[in-house]
């Protein structure tokens, strides 16, 4: 299984004071870091989304097929995509506790030996 990074982890990558370079085309995360340089496209137009997602401007560029087979060599893992498990209180614990709304003194027990079977 690949290795999967959030969002925020990826978003530090940023290619900015000396950091890595890391981009997200396509829910892939890639480190360019070591490709700035030979990037054809130029460096800058991989730091301009360095940490963010660019699959619109990899698109928007027509890259070739081999373009998209190059990119495998600087994947390092995808967007850990599943979203946090929500647990919503539940409404039986937001009501109020069911409260005796008997008033006053209970019946007496009725003491009737009629219909008491003692045999
Ligand atoms: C892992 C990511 C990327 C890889 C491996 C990659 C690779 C390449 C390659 C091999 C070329 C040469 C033309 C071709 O074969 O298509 C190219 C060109 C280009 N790339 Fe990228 N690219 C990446 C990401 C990006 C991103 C995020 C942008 C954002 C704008 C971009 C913009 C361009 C542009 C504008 C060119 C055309 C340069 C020209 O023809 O003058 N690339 N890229």
């Amino acid at each position: 299984m690949s290795q999967l990074y959030e969002l925020s982890e990826v978003a530090q990558q940023n290619g900015k004071n000396g950091k890595p370079c890391w981009l997200i085309i396509k829910g892939n995360v890639y480190d360019v870091t070591k490709f700035l340089a030979e990037h054809p496209g130029g460096s800058d137009a991989l730091l301009e989304y360095g940490g963010k997602d660019a699959t619109k401007a990899f698109k928007k560029a027509g890259h070739s097929s081999d373009a998209e087979k190059d990119m495998k060599n600087y994947k390092i893992g995808e967007i850990n995509s599943a979203e946090p498990i929500q647990i919503q209180p539940t409404s039986i614990a937001a009501t109020k506790p069911v409260e005796n709304t008997i008033s006053g003194d209970p019946e007496p027990a009725k003491k009737s030996s009629s219909g008491f079977c003692c045999c």
